[in-house]
């Protein structure tokens, strides 16, 4: 059985599509599965944002093939870990659970570089390419200490 790891924003067409991509391009796709979604369902069957697309090209990371989906209750059944990018998509997701081993499963994405402050992934979708980078960057160095946690024997 793959460990399926789920990235979480608002819309899955700006960060977490860059978290899904990256993720991937660390872990071994034979025993890895991870996907993302949105809170909302704004953009339900939309590509990545074009900023998303082109700073994930830029390092070498395809992200055009996703869609993007809405989160769903039966996704705490099926996903081992759940990443948030914000305190608004942690506290979106954490009313859904039914119990605490569905809570417990929610963590902040950026709580892997700094633990336990929460710190936010910020929305980029208002402002210009920059914000896409150092998105890209954030998420790229959260995800390095991921893979590695998760690839230690057990
Ligand atoms: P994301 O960015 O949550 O990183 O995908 C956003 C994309 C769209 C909207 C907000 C945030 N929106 O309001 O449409």
């Amino acid at each position: 059985m793959k460990v399926k790891i789920l990235m979480v924003c608002l819309g899955n067409i700006c960060r977490s599509p860059l978290a899904e991509g990256i993720l991937q391009s660390k872990l071994d796709p034979r025993y890895y599965s991870i996907k993302s979604c949105g809170t909302s369902s704004y953009h339900i069957g939309s590509k990545p944002d074009k900023r998303s697309i082109d700073i994930a090209k830029q390092y070498g990371i395809d992200i055009t093939n996703q869609r993007a989906t809405q989160f769903k209750v039966s996704d705490f059944t099926t996903y081992d870990y759940i990443y948030v990018m914000d305190s608004s998509n942690y506290q979106n997701i954490i009313d859904l659970a039914n119990n605490d081993y569905e809570k417990n499963k929610v963590k902040h994405i950026l709580n892997e570089l700094h633990p336990d402050s929460n710190f936010d992934v910020p929305d980029p979708y208002y402002g210009g390419k920059q914000g896409f980078d150092d998105v890209f960057q954030m998420i790229n160095k959260a995800c390095d200490n991921i893979a590695l946690k998760l690839n230690k024997p057990a």
